[in-house]
């Protein structure tokens, strides 16, 4: 099986860079932070008490739950839009720091990469948790600014707002208990402040044929 890890925080280009790369080496791509937004947008949608961590943690055992190039199903809702909101975004942390909510996605994941012969899988504990014998680990990094830049430049609204939310949930998503975002053992660090997707790819290319 052929796992490549990619984590890092948002804006860093982990969905641009992972998708590229994926299509490059024959591989399926997941996106993990959706896993988390599904939850959390359906967890809104039926308006459960997102702080009850049982209730919540029950729930994202119980949804069927796909998330694939088609896009993202929630209980045959099509939520691929819906878990972009900022209502989704602001409250999609608290979701992911239940540890009972991360134990079923990383069981869901593990599965979905047996189901498709390994994959590029994208996330914040996938080389040091979920994946952590990965054939290959990148961290991808940005500037703060040129992250919120990336994120104003797709689905709009004021940078300085951007860069202060997505500062916010950085260091939420940094510091909770249960697997936080860290620079795994193994993990090669690549920043992208400044770098096109062609560069960011060859550069990743070249450190695969080093390997
Ligand atoms: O990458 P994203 O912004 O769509 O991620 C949504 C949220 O899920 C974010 O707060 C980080 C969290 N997440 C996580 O804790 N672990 C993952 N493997 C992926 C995302």
């Amino acid at each position: 099986m052929r796992v490549i890890a990619i984590d890092g925080p948002a804006g860093a280009g982990k969905s641009t860079i992972g998708r590229a790369l994926a299509a490059r080496l024959g591989l399926q791509y997941l996106d993990t932070g959706a896993m988390y937004r599904a939850v959390t947008f359906i967890a809104m949608r039926r308006e459960l008490p997102l702080h009850d961590t049982e209730v919540i943690a029950e729930l994202s055992r119980q949804i069927d739950l796909r998330v694939d190039d088609d896009g993202v199903f929630v209980d045959g809702l099509d939520a691929t839009s819906a878990i972009r909101t900022p209502q989704v975004t602001a409250a999609v942390s608290a979701v992911a720091a239940n540890s009972g909510v991360r134990t079923e996605m990383r069981r869901r994941q593990r599965e979905w990469a047996m189901q498709h012969g390994g994959g590029v899988i994208e996330g914040r504990d996938i080389g040091s948790v979920v994946f952590p014998d990965a054939e290959l680990k990148l961290h991808l990094t940005a500037s703060p600014r040129i992250r919120a830049e990336r994120r104003v430049a797709e689905a709009g609204g004021d940078v300085d707002e951007i860069e202060a939310a997505i500062a916010a949930r950085d260091h939420y998503d940094s510091t909770r208990a249960d697997s936080p975002l860290t620079l795994a053992d193994g993990s090669i660090v690549v920043d992208t402040t400044g770098l096109g997707i062609d560069a960011v790819i060859a550069h990743i290319e070249s450190l695969m044929e080093q390997a």
